[in-house]
């Protein structure tokens, strides 16, 4: 289903305040609005504490906006009950971030494998999932390596199959090569650029790497909590 306007996702006049104290108000975002086209790989760049892990985690419906609106896929999502709003971010969006945040005592398999349970999948169903997702990115001979038995280039590939396993419209990374040294971001920028292309899933990818920025189809930028479209973006 579309909005009309070709957005997968879309974030209208977003307000959002932290109160860090009574007479300490943040306003992380003052009036953010945001359209991601379908199938694009779009980057958000600014300088840190413009707001853009805050639209990230309200766009990706893990935080919701004091005011505002988000859109996905032509549903209004941050008005929807803690248990729709749930079964949304599990199904339909993916998320990538910078730590990995890979459970450390679990498998390569049994990681991706959770993020296909919470979205309702059986465990053998979830399981055989997750195998798939981890041939698909290259990690068929690493299914039962722990995150400390691989590198850091191959932790984050197991957090993009976790992201996909579900098939999600959308995948939103949060400075997703912000811990790989050149060489390996550049591989991880690569791998998502081509699934970008083979599926046609749509990346929203907070950066401070103009290498990721360049590699996207578009770039926007964040300053004091509204998104701009300057080209020169510090
Ligand atoms: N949970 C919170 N409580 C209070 N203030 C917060 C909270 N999260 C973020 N902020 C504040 O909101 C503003 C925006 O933060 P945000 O994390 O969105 O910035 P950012 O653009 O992602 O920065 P960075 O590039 O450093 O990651 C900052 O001033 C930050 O200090
Ligand atoms: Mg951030």
């Amino acid at each position: 289903m579309s909005d009309g306007n070709g957005g997968i996702l879309k974030a209208v006049d977003l307000h959002k305040v932290y109160e860090l104290g009574k007479d300490n108000l943040v306003h992380a975002l003052r009036g953010a609005s945001l359209t991601v086209r379908r199938g694009e790989m779009l980057a958000i760049m600014g300088p840190s504490g413009s707001g853009k892990s805050t639209i990230m985690h309200i766009m990706g419906c893990l935080d919701r906006p004091d005011r505002g609106e988000v859109w996905l896929d032509g549903h209004r999502v941050d008005n929807l009950k803690s248990g729709a709003l749930n079964q949304v971010r599990s199904r339909d969006i993916g998320f990538i971030f910078q730590g990995f945040n890979l459970i450390p005592t679990f498998t390569a398999t049994e990681n991706v494998a959770l993020a296909g349970e919470y979205a309702g999948l059986a465990r053998r169903q979830a399981k055989a999932a997750a195998v798939k997702a981890l041939r698909d990115i290259g990690l068929g001979d690493r299914l039962d390596h722990k995150p400390s038995e691989l590198s850091g280039g191959q932790q984050q590939r197991v957090a993009i199959a976790r992201a996909l396993v579900n098939g999600p419209h959308i995948v939103l990374g949060d400075e997703p090569t912000g811990d790989l040294d050149t060489a390996t971001s550049q591989e991880i920028i690569e791998m998502m650029r081509q699934i970008n292309t083979d599926t046609g899933t749509s990346f929203v990818l907070v950066t401070h790497n103009p290498d990721v920025a360049d590699a996207c189809d578009r770039k926007v930028c964040m300053r004091d909590g509204l998104v701009t479209e300057e080209e020169v973006c510090t």
